[in-house]
């Protein structure tokens, strides 16, 4: 196995790494020490590959990945994928220490697909559904994913960012998130020093719950993540998945006058945030799902899309070829009119 010191530095803080790649060399780059809001930008305009390795098992939410989809997803201009993981249905011990070589196969096959294809990929631990019900029962079992995750991808590039875990909510509040995310990331960075973390608050990743998030102080490699489907009776109308009843079909967007200004003024709220505690935003998921009327998705969709662009926020959009998709499987063809919007000031 080849191993090297490399001298990086991030954050000013000068760290000693050592890097032993996985099948080919792996050299830092200047891209892998640089500053954390340049990090965060270059993750650009991303989708979510949504509805695939994050159902129970591949395919029963009716969409597998695909080798075509990484090329499609690039040719149109979208810098980045994030990918929502299921691991926890797929650990093979009672105790919960490890993930099932197949299923880590398969992640890894997805991820250097994309990443073949010059697209930035963020990983999440996405449905961990026992967490938010029994959060101390279960923090054993997110740290041992954490460290599957950590050594399989370990000499993996700076392109691959992870992400703790998807809309904590429940009885896991920010509070005890707090309390136990930090240790995550300090098993995560024995192997993974220079990569970006993404992290975000309770309530579903709510922005509203951004000022009680607490990020460690010593590490500037974190990104903050909040999603945004406000207003959420126009983007989740008809969701037949929500356990409450879902918002009746039929609700318009704008449905007032004010509806813009207050979605800019969350906007606002957000960059404020970031701009006092110097941490960049990532707006992970939004998106509207297909029962509202295709003309006011387009409206929102553009709203949305400039106002990240207005902050400099990167974002992915919640997601690619599903119910609230921006492709169309059947006739393979995207939907240019939510597309258009998603692309708007394209560099
Ligand atoms: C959930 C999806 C849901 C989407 C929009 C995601 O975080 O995982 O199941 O469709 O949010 O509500």
């Amino acid at each position: 196995m080849n191993s090297k010191l490399i001298v990086a530095v991030a954050g000013g803080i000068v760290l000693c790494v050592p890097v032993i790649p996985r099948g080919e060399m792996t050299t830092i780059t200047a891209a892998d020490t640089e500053d954390v809001f340049q990090t965060a930008r270059r993750l650009g305009r991303g989708i979510n590959l949504g509805n695939m390795l994050e159902a129970p098992n591949e395919g029963d939410w009716g969409v597998r990945f695909d080798d075509s989809f990484p090329s499609l997803i690039r040719d149109v201009g979208f810098d980045h994928v994030r990918i929502p993981i299921r691991w926890s249905a797929h650990l093979v011990d009672p105790q919960a220490t490890s993930i099932r070589p197949a299923f880590l196969r398969r992640v890894r096959e997805v991820v250097d697909q994309c990443l073949a294809h010059d697209l930035r990929v963020v990983l999440n631990v996405h449905h961990f559904n026992e967490i938010h019900e029994d959060p101390a029962g279960q923090t054993k079992t997110l740290q041992n994913i954490w460290t599957c995750i950590a050594r399989e991808f370990f000499g993996y590039p700076n392109q691959l960012y992870f992400e703790l875990l998807n809309e904590p909510h429940g009885k896991l509040t920010t509070q005890q998130w707090n309390q136990m995310f930090p240790q995550i990331l300090q098993q995560i960075r024995q192997r993974h020093p220079t990569r970006c973390v993404i992290v975000g608050p309770g309530e579903w990743n709510s922005h509203r719950e951004l000022p009680q998030l607490r990020l460690p102080v010593e590490d500037r490699l974190l990104i903050a993540t909040c999603h945004y489907y406000h207003p959420f009776e126009f983007t989740h109308q008809g969701a037949e998945w929500l356990e409450a009843s879902p918002p009746p079909v039929g609700r318009r967007f704008p449905a007032s006058r004010q509806e813009p200004a207050y979605i800019a003024e969350d906007f606002e709220n957000i960059a404020r945030w970031s701009r006092r505690h110097q941490r960049p935003v990532y707006i992970g998921e939004f998106g509207s799902y297909s029962k509202a009327p295709m003309h006011d998705r387009v409206r929102w969709t553009e709203l949305i899309s400039r106002q990240a662009q207005k902050h400099s926020f990167s974002w992915a959009y919640w997601e690619f070829c599903s119910g609230f998709g921006v492709y169309d499987r059947k006739n393979r063809s995207w939907k240019h009119e939510l597309l258009q919007k998603l692309m708007l000031n394209s560099n």
